[in-house]
């Protein structure tokens, strides 16, 4: 029996786990998309071409590879349709390899309209969510008043009315009007679409994919610092993104996890509101924002943009039991004199090597190492002997303080700029 290799996020979502599920998926069999929904963007590149994933899984680009988009997850049948019609249209043929759980959860269209109203009533505390129905779906799962896309060959209609008239009563009490009639046209649309794929038990599926010694590769999406038990609450989003999600998300026992690949930009960025120890607002965190393109897939919305924080990178590698770290975006700190890293943080003076409770309020001064940059264009460079000796001392100092390897490195957008370390362990 083999094990499943997760990929996952550990900053504030955005990493590039798109990019690298693409690149390692030839070495597996399935790839499997654990929790979320649309509120991710995953962006591909290849053969001058740019995709962005929302629902849809990593694994699809590649060769014949089954993509699963497991029970953690939650759909939204109109932004599933437009996805997917999107991919069939540019030759994939989705409907033979990408498989649906039964027990997604679905987004309704007033799911959207809760959230909307969340947001609306938390005035400047909001979230910055990115408005796709994600808190209201899970909320709805967890208080045990879910849909799931199973659902749709049972009684469906009653169950689906029965579910926005309870929501539509609670927005009325939020003073707000409903009205979503094209919308719920579209969504019933959608459910219709969803119908022509193979809508399965994803948890035999996958267990008896490892009996069988398939490979199976599990897509985070979001990160950890917005794991709704571990980020920076309540600026998280409604899922656990960590690794354990990969089991609950799946069905995967805990003891069937095998490499836990952790991705993290060589700074750091975050979406949306919420503390953010290392942000930079000067033209320093503009140049990053510039260079790296940071911008949210989904939303548009700037991406803020700080120096990598280690504390917090330790705090994720600890909670996922990371065994291979994946460097991405250091291109674009190839101009950069200096390079800082976040060693530790002072908070009212005291210091600490821990992510701290009251992140949201605490005063934390971040406690920086300046290292030099490596001036070098790194974007065509395909081998790790072919790296700049300043580049390689900031990885091992890297390594040595967040004692895990750094096994892939990746040098721009496209699925070619990676660097496969020798160090990299093979699924
Ligand atoms: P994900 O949500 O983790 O899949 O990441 P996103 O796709 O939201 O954001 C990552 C962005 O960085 C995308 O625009 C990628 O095309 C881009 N990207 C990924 N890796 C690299 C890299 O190594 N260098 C540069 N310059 N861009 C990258
Ligand atoms: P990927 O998979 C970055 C953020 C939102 C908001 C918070 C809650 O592309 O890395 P939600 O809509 O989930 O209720 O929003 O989480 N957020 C993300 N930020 N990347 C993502 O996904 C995100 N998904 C949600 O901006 O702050
Ligand atoms: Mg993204």
């Amino acid at each position: 029996m083999t094990k499943v290799d997760v990929l996952l996020g550990l900053q504030w979502g955005d990493e590039g786990k798109g990019k690298v599920v693409d690149v390692l998926t030839p070495a597996y069999d399935i790839v499997a998309r654990f929790q979320g929904g649309p509120n991710a963007g995953h962006t591909l590149e290849f053969d001058g071409k740019k995709y962005v994933l929302r629902s849809i899984p990593s694994g699809i680009f590649q060769k014949g590879q089954i993509n699963i988009i497991g029970n953690g997850v939650v759909l939204d049948p109109i932004l599933f349709k437009e996805e997917a019609e999107a991919l069939e249209a540019s030759g994939i043929p989705l409907k033979n390899i990408l498989k649906l759980s039964k027990k997604v959860h679905l987004i309704l269209p007033t799911h959207r309209l809760l959230d909307a109203a969340n947001e609306k009533a938390k005035g400047s505390n909001k979230i910055g969510t990115t408005g796709k129905g994600i808190g209201p779906t899970y909320t709805d799962k967890i208080s045990r008043n879910g849909l799931r896309l199973g659902d749709v060959f049972h009684d469906f209609d009653t169950k689906y009315a029965a579910a926005r008239d309870r929501h539509v009563a609670i927005l009325k009490t939020m003073g707000e009007n409903p009205s979503f009639d094209e919308l719920e046209a579209k969504w019933l649309q959608g459910i219709e679409y969803m119908k022509g794929f193979d809508i399965i038990d994803s948890e035999y599926e996958i267990n008896a994919a490892l009996k069988n010694d398939k490979k199976v590769l599990c897509e985070g999406a979001q990160g950890t610092l917005l794991d709704v038990d571990f980020g920076s609450y309540p600026f998280v989003t409604s899922s656990n993104t960590i690794c354990s999600g990969a089991c609950s998300g799946l069905g995967v026992a805990p003891n069937r996890i095998g490499e836990v690949f952790g991705i993290f930009k060589a700074y750091c960025t975050r979406v949306g509101s919420g503390p953010f120890p290392t942000e930079l607002f000067d033209e320093t965190g503009k140049t990053i924002r510039d260079l790296g393109h940071e911008y949210g897939a989904v939303t548009g919305r700037e991406r803020r943009c700080g120096w990598i924080d280690l504390v917090a990178l330790k705090y994720a590698i600890m909670i996922n039991g990371v065994t291979q770290l994946i460097m991405m975006k250091s291109d674009v700190l190839d101009g950069f004199d200096e390079i800082k890293a976040c060693v530790g943080y002072e908070i009212d003076g005291v210091p600490t090597d821990r992510f701290p409770f009251d992140v949201n309020t605490d005063d934390i001064k971040p406690v920086y190492k300046t290292l030099p940059g490596w001036k070098t264009d790194m974007t065509k460079i395909s081998s790790e002997d072919q790296l700049p000796a300043q580049f390689k001392n900031y990885i091992d100092f890297l390594e040595k303080e967040l004692e895990t390897p750094i096994t892939i490195l990746s040098v721009g957008p496209d699925r070619e700029q990676t660097i496969v370390r020798s160090s990299f362990k093979k699924a």
